[in-house]
């Protein structure tokens, strides 16, 4: 953090970027002394910037952090400016409707709370916070397997069916104890997440942590996931390298919930996912955290949508930070989009109010995006309302999120 303000104050002295980074500056250091309520945030970039000053170093390296170079991490926004909206005008959009129904899972609203592990390290309100905020919203929400918070009580704080996100170990016994705890606690799918078959390496989050002064250790020595309670994690991996398409039926044998295969980015591998009885794909590279690819996931989402063509729901996350992202992603044909970070900026920087107001900011910008393009459902919402210009707008001028 401290790098980082130096660099922005050597970029304030700039007469060649006056303007821009003294403002970039101001908003960098002052927004959470300045926003008190989160009523006064007017975007995510904004509850990003708050929750960079109130998240410690550490935690916030590992909330913001990409792979490698970040490349993939910075595809996912830089994405979007290769898809434009196509309106249509005097449509009746006076009566908007948003609800989505996905594998039986009802919401008020097609923006899905993504799994995000560890939520105690962003705020003590963890996993409760944001499960009563879905909760208050209406929004769905998938529980991950590295979560602070045991899947009963989230379960039961959101007060509907969530979904479980599933890593699973290299002991298969651990990986049904698993599928079977979730299952009780009253999930009714299950998102097996397979882009993280062995390691990543990321940068940020190792550099971020050399400037955290506390004694991590203290904190972190002895601890253990909720989900892992009563295993014996000595030498166990949270992921299986030996994985192969063949889980999916070892999985259908041992729990009803439905199987949702999350982090597929190609074409292949989702025609495999439907062939092999996947009941939904989740279109993901993991928020740029697990293969640095380059590619963002809204750019992959056409090749998966045609592979699937219609037969199961296409999920999709990475880099949704405005409405009209939303809006792109289902013209294009997903059923629903996840969001990871940006609820955890709101998570971070208030609690479960932060949460509450970022929902609040991306299904007013969605419904904003429905009205003027004349699609007030979003079963409305098809590819005539989307085109893809073929090249992405250089980075540096997407907007509000260079803050
Ligand atoms: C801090 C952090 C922790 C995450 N933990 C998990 C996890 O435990 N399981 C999982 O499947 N995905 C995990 N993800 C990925 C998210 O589910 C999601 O794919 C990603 O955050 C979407 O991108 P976005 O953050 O740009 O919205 C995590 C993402 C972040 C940022």
């Amino acid at each position: 953090m401290t790098q980082r303000r130096e660099f922005l104050k050597f970029l304030a002295a700039s007469p060649l970027l006056t303007n821009y980074s003294a403002f970039a500056q101001e908003v960098e250091q002052t927004l959470g002394q300045r926003l008190t309520d989160p009523s006064e945030v007017i975007n995510v970039f904004e509850m990003e910037a708050i929750a960079r000053e109130r998240i410690p170093p550490a935690h916030l390296g590992y909330l913001s952090t990409g792979v490698d170079s970040d490349l993939t991490l910075r595809a996912n926004r830089a994405g979007f400016s290769r898809f434009q909206i196509k309106p249509r005008r005097l449509v009746d959009v006076s009566q908007t409707d948003t609800m989505v129904n996905v594998l039986g899972s009802e919401a008020s609203s097609p923006i899905f709370l993504c799994p995000v592990g560890s939520q105690g390290a962003y705020h003590a309100d963890a996993e409760l916070g944001t499960a009563r905020a879905a909760a208050a919203k209406g929004h769905h929400m998938v529980l991950s397997t590295m979560s602070s918070t045991s899947v009963e009580a989230v379960a039961e704080a959101r007060g509907a069916p969530i979904w479980h996100q599933l890593y699973s170990t290299n002991r298969w016994e651990y990986t049904v104890a698993m599928l079977q705890r979730a299952e009780a606690a009253g999930c009714t799918s299950v998102c097996l997440t397979i882009d993280l078959p062995g390691g990543r390496n990321t940068e940020t989050d190792a550099v971020l942590r050399r400037e955290d002064t506390r004694n991590c250790a203290s904190c972190h020595a002895g601890q253990s996931k909720p989900m892992f309670e009563g295993f014996d994690m000595t030498g166990v991996m949270t992921s299986d390298a030996a994985m192969t398409w063949s889980v999916i039926a070892r999985m259908k044998e041992v729990t009803d919930m439905n199987i949702v295969i999350k982090g597929v980015e190609v074409a292949a591998d989702a025609a495999l996912a439907v062939q092999f009885g996947a009941d939904a794909i989740w279109a993901s590279n993991h928020g740029g955290r697990a293969t640095e690819t380059g590619r963002g996931t809204i750019e992959c989402l056409p090749e998966i949508v045609a592979a699937v063509n219609g037969r199961i729901p296409v999920i999709v996350d990475g880099g949704f930070r405005r409405g009209t992202d939303i809006y792109k992603a289902l013209a294009m044909g997903a059923s629903a989009v996840g969001i990871g970070r940006p609820y955890c900026f709101g998570l971070g920087a208030f609690g479960q109010a932060g949460v509450e107001r970022v929902l609040d900011l991306l299904n007013r910008e969605l419904l904003i995006a429905m009205r003027g393009s004349g699609t007030p459902t979003i079963d409305s919402i098809g590819p005539d309302y989307v085109l893809d210009a073929g090249y992405r707008v250089p980075r540096g001028r997407l907007g509000r999120e260079l803050l």
